[in-house]
């Protein structure tokens, strides 16, 4: 049976959760959904969800879940891992890096330099993740050191250590830089290591939202315990 919401490419597949622009997604109300099945009473479901329908952009586990109980049930889950990222000439790739920090249970995003940051790529998946700002990469780095996170740099400059082959630490803050100017000197002198991800082609560096996203992997494939995975 063909999907009932036309697709532009006409593909047999139902959409995707980020193809946002074809119909609607996510699940209706609570009474067409499941007919004849009571209202669920426990706290974490939301009446105006369960009334009106969820097409938020979760997991079907948290369907009809307030967003304060998803972030609390994340919390008890979230990784010893943290991602900070330097915006002071105002990145483009930090809502990608929430929104992949957010499907690897980071800890938290740290924005370091501009407060500001264009939320488009994040899909709205900030507001499951926690955020903290930092003037300057100093604070953040002492930031770390008050929590016992050890820093690793990440960008492809002379001296680096390949990611492929390196150990990251568990209670870790991997930090990327910007597009242009790449990671500060602070920052690389600050870490214990700066690891880069292996290039074969002509381009001298790739994305640092995607180079967020390899990195942030590795740390999951060293440290992360599977089972726990959706
Ligand atoms: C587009 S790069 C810019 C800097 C880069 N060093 C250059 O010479 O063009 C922006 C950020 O993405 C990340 N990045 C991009 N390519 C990378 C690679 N091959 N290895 C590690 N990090 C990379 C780093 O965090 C870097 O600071």
């Amino acid at each position: 049976m063909p999907h009932p919401i036309p697709r532009v490419d006409n593909s047999p597949y139902p959409p995707g959760p980020t193809e946002w622009g074809q119909g609607r997604h996510g699940v209706g109300p609570w009474a067409e959904e499941h007919p004849g099945q009571p209202l669920p009473q426990a706290k974490q479901y939301d009446p105006v969800l369960l009334a009106e329908g969820d097409r938020r952009n979760v997991v079907d586990a948290y369907r009809y879940w307030t967003r304060e109980a998803i972030v609390a049930d994340i919390d008890r889950r979230r990784h010893a891992l943290h991602i900070a990222i330097e915006n002071f000439e105002n990145d483009a790739n930090i809502g990608t890096v929430v929104r992949t920090a957010n499907a690897f249970a980071v800890d938290t995003v740290h924005i370091v330099g501009r407060k500001r940051w264009n939320r488009r790529g994040a899909m709205v998946t900030d507001r499951y993740q926690h955020l903290m700002h930092h003037e300057s990469t100093e604070q953040l780095v002492a930031w770390a050191a008050e929590h016992g996170l050890t820093v690793v740099a990440i960008d492809n400059t002379p001296g680096c250590v390949p990611i492929e082959t390196a150990q990251l630490p568990e209670k870790c803050l991997l930090l990327f830089g910007q597009e242009g100017p790449g990671v500060t000197d602070t920052a690389q002198q600050s870490a214990m290591m700066t690891c880069s991800i292996a290039q074969f082609g002509s381009t001298r560096s790739i994305n640092a939202g995607v180079a967020a996203g390899i990195a942030m992997h590795t740390w999951v494939r060293q440290h992360a315990d599977l089972s726990n995975s959706w």
